[in-house]
């Protein structure tokens, strides 16, 4: 009995896993086990040898099955503490850099210029960039023979054969955009137009696509006079400095009567400063808007009346960010966004701020 007690107890604390603790039980205290085989030799015995036998054979086998639950509770510690050893995280590691992105000029720029315009009370418009030529020129006041047509340089989309309606055009301003809101949601209305335009022009300071924005209000009474002080308010908030505009008499099939602007600025030392100096730059085509197209776009001129303007997006972001060449807007990267100060994305929160 004893060397079964001692046999079992080494082989229990030798076990190195869980099956080998089964093999075991089974071995010793399982129906067929030595134990239980030995505990069938009791019938045989006599009474004196079966009341010494019996009790000493239940004790063995308790103690046995309470080492093999020890050892199984052992064995599970161990199993715990060696993945624990193994898997660990060093949560104190500086984490890898996420690559991020950077907002680009243009999206910037588009950014402020709505936020200006709409702390005045302009919402944004937008319409399709293939135009029919309607709306990119008739409805305009550019009937088919003007020679403004011409000298948009557009691109137009081609026809089949036997399709003899005029092509549609890449839009070559957003002014579509404004008669499109006007028929949409009629007068008084005040809108902003950003977006892309097209015109065949490839240079230094033309690219073939570029971006606009352009203004539109009418109302019952609205003159050259709010022109100009949106203009000034809107010019100086951009630059952060008060700029004042000049007005030269101009012409647009599509204003009347029609003004350039331009705004103040000095060259010192090859650097432009807006709002300040005694120089001008031009930047901005504007007017009161021609009866024709209020009635175009199905307005009645006689009883409403504004203005309208179209600004590039790219050259005012250039004036403002010392941008150079319009063409670095297309083919940089972003080692170029951060020469200009354009920082990442910052992260929108739950309350959509940035
Ligand atoms: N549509 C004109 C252009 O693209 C700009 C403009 C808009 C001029 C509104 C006057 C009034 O050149």
């Amino acid at each position: 009995m004893d060397d079964l007690k001692s046999k079992y107890l080494s082989l229990v604390a030798d076990a190195a896993d869980e099956a080998a603790i089964e093999d075991l039980r089974v071995q010793a205290v399982g129906k067929k086990g030595e134990i239980s085989l030995k505990m069938r030799e009791l019938g045989k015995m006599s009474p004196e040898e079966r009341q010494v036998a019996g009790p000493a054979l239940n004790a063995l086998k308790d103690e046995i099955n309470s080492a093999l639950a020890a050892k199984k509770v052992a064995l599970a510690d161990a199993a715990l503490d060696e993945r624990l050893r193994s898997e660990w995280l060093d949560v104190t590691l500086p984490s890898r850099d996420r690559r991020v992105g950077s907002i680009h000029p243009i999206s910037q720029v588009t950014e402020e210029v709505s936020a200006i315009f709409a702390d005045m009370g302009f919402s944004v418009a937008e319409g399709p960039q293939i135009e029919s030529d309607w709306y990119n020129f008739d409805a305009l006041n550019i009937p088919g023979h003007h020679p403004a047509r011409a000298e948009m340089d557009t691109f137009y989309t081609h026809r089949g054969a036997d399709d003899d309606r005029p092509p549609h055009v890449l839009r070559t301003h957003t002014s579509p955009v404004q008669i499109r809101s006007m028929e949409a949601n009629g007068a008084p209305i005040r809108i902003i137009c950003p977006g892309r335009v097209y015109r065949a022009d490839y240079d230094q300071t033309h690219t073939p696509m570029f971006n606009q924005v352009e203004g539109l209000a009418i109302d019952k009474d609205i003159s050259m006079a709010n022109l100009k002080w949106v203009l000034e308010e809107f010019f100086s908030a951009y630059f952060g400095a008060r700029v004042k505009t000049r007005f030269r008499a101009s012409h647009f099939p599509f204003t009347e009567p029609s003004a350039e602007v331009d705004i103040q600025c000095s060259w010192v030392d090859g650097q432009l400063k807006v709002g300040e100096g005694d120089g001008w730059l031009e930047v901005l085509g504007s007017g009161m808007v021609h009866p024709k197209v209020l009635q175009a776009a199905k307005i009645d001129p006689d009883l409403w009346q504004g203005f309208a303007f179209g600004v590039g997006i790219d050259r005012i972001a250039m004036l403002k960010y010392g941008i150079p060449d319009l063409r670095a807007f297309f083919d940089s990267d972003l080692r170029w966004l951060r020469h200009y100060g354009f920082s990442a994305l910052k992260v929108p929160t739950l309350h959509g701020g940035l």
